[in-house]
């Protein structure tokens, strides 16, 4: 499927979707949005955004751009893939946080909430550092008929079925990440 350009090129990785579900301009409203509600809901509070790398990257770089309430924001690393569309089932926590987190609010930023293994791994490694609150921001939130590990989820941008997206930080093989859209990757491209 061939889908919007990046300037006057179309990004030859649109063709192996087999479905767009949020183009660029769909994710930009709701980034706004959740950025509206996380200003209202931290206001006169010290934050601090925490996003999970790689995936994150680029949701966190424009949510934290929606928040009017000043934050910092630092990333951690965690690795369940390993290649290819299954979660490998281990959580490997890759990099911790290096900003403190002793008097803050933590808000973790996630690309999408599948399993839920790396949110809870990463929730657990971040009450180590005592900060006065965890709470947590997706971008997607695949619909599952179970998960591996249930997390509380306080905000998440879109709900979508379970089915492997890509683009906007979501990746195969560490490659999609820079397509401006969220797509289904076509099933032929991994089976
Ligand atoms: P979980 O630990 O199973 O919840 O998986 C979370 C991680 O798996 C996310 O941070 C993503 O990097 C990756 N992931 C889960 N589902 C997808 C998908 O549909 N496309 C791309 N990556 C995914
Ligand atoms: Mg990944």
């Amino acid at each position: 499927m061939t889908e919007s350009t990046t300037g006057t090129l179309t990004n030859p990785l649109h063709a192996n979707l087999c479905d767009i579900l949020f183009t660029e301009e769909e994710i930009a409203r709701r980034t706004s949005e959740l950025g509206l509600q996380i200003s209202k809901d931290y206001e006169g509070k010290n934050l601090v955004l925490v996003g999970i790398l790689r995936g994150a990257l680029i949701f966190l770089s424009d949510l934290s751009r929606s928040i009017t309430v000043p934050h910092s924001w630092d990333m951690v690393g965690a690795s369940s893939y390993h290649g290819g569309t299954g979660s490998s089932g281990r959580v490997q926590i890759t990099k911790d946080v290096e900003v403190d987190l002793r008097d803050k609010h933590v808000l973790v930023v996630e690309d999408i909430y599948d399993s839920g293994r790396t949110l809870s791994a990463i929730c657990d490694l971040l009450m180590v550092h005592r900060p006065l609150s965890v709470k947590v921001c997706t971008l997607l939130y695949k619909e599952k008929p179970e998960r591996a590990a249930k997390t509380p989820i306080d905000y998440f941008g879109f709900r979508i079925k379970d089915k492997f997206v890509v683009g906007y930080g979501l990746d195969y093989e560490e490659m999609y990440r820079n397509l401006r859209m969220i797509g289904v990757l076509d099933p032929s491209i991994y089976s």
